[in-house]
C-alpha cells in the first residue's frame, strides 16, 4: 500500500503538442533510387481530435440532454499510410477517428490542413481520394460537425470549431505517419472474440433466409481481423489496426464526459502499456466494421424498474419503451464505466493474443510484388439514380431517395426513445397523429412512400432541402487494395452483421475472379467511413422495420445498391482506372458544400464569483494518505466555460515551469484541461497525468448565469502506476487565457 499527501496549486500548463508528434524512430522521407526487392512502406501516427466541449450535445444517441461537459478519455485519430517501395507515390491513408460519425467536410478540411504542412511535391501525395476516415462510432464525443441537417439537429446546427478541431487532429495524425514512413513488415491475422457483443435486433436477423443463417454459428460477427505492423527487422511493434464489430455504447446516454468508450479504452490501455515499455511511437487503432445491429450490452434489454427481461417484440416494459434498456456486463457492480472497461479489456486482450500468436497458415504477409500493389479507388454515387437488377426476376429495381421510418424514432435498446413509435413499426400507413405532425415538416410524395414500403415514413428527408438536405443524396464509395492479401471497403454508413457478410463476400468474389487478390485475402469493411448515411440492413431485415430497418435511408434495396457499386468499384482495380459512368455510377461528382446554419448559443460572459478569482480552489482534496487502486481524490476550482478555455493546442504555450517525462504524458494529448503533478526532491513539479487518462476526470458545470465550477477527480494509480509522494492538481483551461 502506498501513501501520499496532496496539496493543490493553480497555474498554466505547458503545451506538449509538438513533443507528442516526435517518434522514437528516425523518419526518412527520401527513397532509395534502386531497390533490390519491393518492400512495404508504412507510417503510423496519432493525434488529439477532442473538439469544443461545454454544453455541446454528444453525437450518437441524439439525446438533447446528453451534453459534453468534461473529459474522461480524450479522443484520438490514428493514421496509417501504406505504399510499396517501388511506387511510393501511390499511397493509401487509413484513419480510425474517435468520432460518432464521419463527415466529408471534415475529411476535406483535414486533407487541406495536411497539405498546408507539406511541400507542394509532398502535398500532391494526398487527396480526398486516397484518405479514408472511419469513425469508431463512440457515442461520447461532442457533435456539431456533420454534413447534413438531420444529424445537426441535436446540436442546433454546426458547432463553431467542431469540424476544425477534428480535421486539425486528423491532419496532425497523418502528418506524424508521413514523418514515420519507413519500410515495415505487416501481417494480417484473425480470430474469434467471444463475450464482447450481442445482436440487438435478433428479430430482424432471424428474418434472413434459413440456409444463409445456417452458414454462420452466430448472429453477430465474432471475428477480429488484425493488421500488425512491425519495423523492418520484425522486432519492434510499430502499430496495430484491428476491426471488430461492436457499437461503442458501453457508456450510456447519461454520460457527460468525453470518452472513446470501449474501443477508446482498449486503444488507451495498449498505447499506455507500450509507452511505459518505451515503445513511444506505438499506435493501436480499434476500428469499426459491420456493427449496425451489434451491442456491447451483453445482458440484453431489461426493464429498469423490475430487472426482468422486456417483452421481446416491441422491447417495452408494460407498454413503456423507455423503461427497456440493455445492460452491460458491469451493470450491477460498476455501472457503465465498468462495462466500458470489460468490453474494452476483452478487445485489447484478444488483439494482443493475435499479435503474440506465432505465424500460422492463416497469417497473411502483406508482401508487395509486381502484381501485389497498393492502390485505391474513390468516386461519388447518387443513390436514387442507380438501378439494380433483381437476381431472381431479372427486373430493374429502384434505390430510393432518402427517408427515415417510424422505427427510427424508437431508438434502440441501447438508448430507447420515448413516445412516437416502437421497433418493428411497419404499418405502412403510420399513425394519424404523428402523420399530422410529420406533415407539418413535409408530406412525403406518393413516389417516396411507394419506394420505401413497407417502411412507414416519418421524415421525408429526400424531399426536405431546408435549410439544406436533411440526409445525403450522394455517397462516397472508396476502396483500398494493400497487396494481394488485404482490401478495405470504405463504407459510408452503419451496416448490419448479415449485410456486411454479403457485401464482403460479393466484393471478394469479384476480386478473386479478377485475380487482384488471393483466395485467402481478407476483405474488411471500414464502417462509418467518409460520410454518414445512417443504416443499411438486408432486404429481409428491412421488412421487420426495427430501428436499423427504419433507419435504412435508401429503402429496401439500399444494400443491393451498395453491393453493386462496391463490386463495380472493386472490378476497376483489374481494369486499371475508375469505372466509367454506368447504371452503377450514374453520377460521380462530389456534392456541393452547404452554407452552415448555427443556432447554438455562444458563450458571451464568463465571471468568477464575488471575491473569488479564476483558478481559486473551492474545495481542497482530503489530505490522504490514499490507497492505490481504490481511492479517488477530488478538488473543485473556480473556472471558466471550456469553450473560452484552452481546448486546442494553439491556445497553450510552453511556459517551462513543469517537466514532462520523456517529452510526453501517459496517454498523450496535445492539450489538457488539468494535470496531476508530482513534487521532485528538488521541489520542482513534474506532470504525471493529464485529462487524457482513464484515471482522471475533468468535469465542468455552469453556476447561475456566467459562473463555472470545475471538478477534478483522480482514481489513484488505477491504470497509471504511482509511488509515494506529494501530488498537486493543476487547472489550466477553464481559466481564461489571453490570446
Ligand atoms: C463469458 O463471460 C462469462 C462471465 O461474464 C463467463 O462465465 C464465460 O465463461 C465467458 N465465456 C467465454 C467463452 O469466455
Ligand atoms: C447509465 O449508467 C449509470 C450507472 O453507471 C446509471 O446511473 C444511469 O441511470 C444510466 N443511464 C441510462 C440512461 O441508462
Ligand atoms: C426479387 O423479386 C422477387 C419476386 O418478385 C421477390 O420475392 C424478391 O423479394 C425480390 N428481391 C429483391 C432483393 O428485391
Amino acid at each position: 500500500m502506498h501513501s501520499m499527501s496532496v496539496t493543490t496549486m493553480i497555474g498554466i500548463i505547458l503545451a506538449v503538442a509538438c513533443l507528442l508528434l516526435n517518434h522514437a524512430v528516425a523518419a526518412p522521407t527520401t527513397f532509395r533510387p534502386r531497390q533490390v526487392s519491393d518492400e512495404l512502406m508504412v507510417g503510423v501516427g496519432i493525434a488529439d481530435i477532442t473538439g469544443p466541449i461545454g454544453e455541446i450535445t454528444m453525437m450518437g444517441y441524439a439525446e438533447l440532454n446528453q451534453k459534453a461537459n468534461g473529459v474522461h478519455l480524450r479522443l484520438k485519430a490514428r493514421a496509417f499510410i501504406f505504399s510499396t517501395s517501388s511506387n511510393p507515390a501511390r499511397r493509401v491513408v487509413f484513419v480510425s477517428a474517435e468520432t460518432g460519425s464521419p463527415s466529408h467536410r471534415v475529411r476535406k478540411l483535414a486533407v487541406r490542413y495536411l497539405q498546408n504542412k507539406l511541400s507542394p511535391t509532398e502535398a500532391a501525395l494526398y487527396s480526398v481520394d486516397n484518405v479514408m476516415i472511419s469513425s469508431t462510432h463512440t457515442h461520447s464525443g461532442p457533435g456539431g460537425y456533420n454534413d447534413d441537417f438531420m444529424y445537426q439537429v441535436p446540436n442546433f446546427g454546426v458547432t463553431p470549431g467542431a469540424r476544425e478541431a477534428i480535421a486539425q487532429g486528423i491532419a496532425d495524425a497523418i502528418f506524424a505517419a508521413h514523418q514515420d514512413f519507413t519500410p515495415g513488415i505487416a501481417t494480417v491475422t484473425s480470430g474469434p472474440l467471444d463475450n464482447a457483443s450481442i445482436n440487438r435486433s435478433p428479430q430482424s436477423y432471424a428474418n434472413n433466409p434459413a440456409q444463409e443463417r445456417a452458414r454462420y454459428s452466430d448472429n453477430v460477427d465474432k471475428t477480429m481481423v488484425l493488421l500488425s505492423i512491425k519495423d523492418k527487422s520484425g522486432t519492434r511493434l510499430r502499430g496495430v489496426v484491428n476491426w471488430f464489430a461492436v457499437h461503442p455504447v458501453s457508456m450510456n446516454a447519461s454520460n457527460s464526459l468525453v470518452s472513446g468508450d470501449n474501443k477508446g479504452y482498449a486503444s488507451y490501455m495498449w498505447e499506455l502499456e507500450e509507452r511505459s515499455n518505451m515503445n513511444l511511437g506505438f499506435v493501436a487503432a480499434f476500428a469499426q466494421t459491420n456493427a449496425g445491429d451489434v451491442s456491447p450490452n451483453l445482458q440484453g434489454p431489461r426493464c429498469i424498474d423490475t430487472g426482468e427481461p422486456c417483452d421481446g417484440g416491441k422491447n417495452s416494459c408494460g407498454g413503456k419503451l423507455d423503461k427497456c434498456v440493455a445492460r452491460g456486463p458491469g451493470y450491477e457492480e460498476g455501472g457503465d464505466q465498468l462495462s466500458t472497461e470489460i468490453i474494452g479489456q476483452r478487445q485489447f486482450q484478444k488483439a494482443k493474443d493475435l499479435v503474440k500468436q506465432p505465424p500460422s497458415a492463416t497469417t497473411k504477409m502483406l508482401q508487395p510484388s509486381s502484381n501485389a500493389v497498393v492502390d485505391y479507388r474513390h468516386t461519388w454515387i447518387e443513390m436514387s439514380k442507380i438501378t439494380i437488377t433483381n437476381t431472381t426476376t431479372g427486373a430493374s429495381v429502384k434505390v430510393c431517395a432518402p427517408a427515415m421510418g417510424y422505427a427510427f424514432s424508437a431508438g434502440t435498446t441501447d438508448n430507447p426513445a420515448t413516445g412516437i413509435s416502437w421497433q418493428g413499426e411497419n404499418d405502412p400507413n403510420g399513425r394519424p397523429f404523428w402523420n399530422f405532425v410529420r406533415n407539418l415538416l413535409k408530406t412525403p410524395s406518393q413516389e417516396l412512400v411507394d419506394c420505401h414500403k413497407p417502411k412507414p415514413i416519418l421524415l421525408a428527408t429526400g424531399e426536405m432541402g431546408t435549410p439544406y438536405w436533411w440526409q445525403p443524396q450522394k455517397l462516397p464509395v472508396q476502396m483500398f487494395l494493400i497487396t494481394r492479401k488485404l482490401a478495405i471497403i470504405g463504407f459510408p454508413g452503419e451496416i448490419t452483421t448479415m449485410s456486411g457478410r454479403r457485401l464482403r463476400d460479393a466484393v471478394k468474389a469479384q476480386m478473386v475472379a479478377d485475380g487482384t487478390v488471393d483466395g485467402d485475402a481478407e476483405v474488411v469493411i471500414a464502417g462509418l467511413s467518409n460520410l454518414y448515411s445512417s443504416y443499411v440492413t438486408t432486404f429481409e431485415e428491412y421488412q421487420v422495420q426495427r430501428y436499423e430497418g427504419g433507419s435504412t435511408t435508401f429503402g429496401p434495396n439500399t444494400l443491393n445498391g451498395h453491393i453493386q457499386s462496391f463490386t463495380t468499384l472493386a472490378h476497376s482495380f483489374a481494369t486499371g482506372s475508375m469505372p466509367p459512368p454506368s447504371p452503377a455510377f450514374p453520377s460521380t461528382t462530389e456534392p456541393s458544400d452547404n452554407k452552415d446554419v448555427n443556432f447554438l448559443t455562444g458563450v458571451v460572459l464568463d465571471t468568477a464569483p464575488l471575491g473569488k478569482r479564476f483558478g481559486d480552489v473551492l474545495v481542497q482534496p482530503s489530505t490522504g494518505p490514499f490507497k492505490v487502486g481504490t481511492d479517488t481524490v477530488k478538488a473543485e476550482f473556480v473556472c471558466a466555460h471550456p469553450r473560452n478555455g484552452a481546448s486546442t493546442s494553439d491556445t497553450l504555450s510552453a511556459s517551462g515551469t513543469v517537466d514532462i517525462p520523456n517529452g510526453r504524458l501517459p496517454g498523450g494529448a496535445s492539450s489538457t484541461y488539468m494535470t496531476v503533478e508530482r513534487q521532485l526532491p528538488d521541489g520542482k513539479w513534474t506532470v504525471v497525468l493529464d485529462d487524457a487518462g482513464w484515471d482522471t476526470k475533468y468535469r465542468w458545470a455552469r453556476i447561475g448565469v456566467a459562473e463555472s465550477r470545475c471538478t477534478i477527480e483522480w482514481r489513484v494509480g488505477s491504470t497509471v502506476p504511482v509511488s509515494p509522494g506529494r501530488i498537486a492538481f493543476d487547472i489550466s483551461a477553464g481559466i481564461r487565457l489571453s490570446r
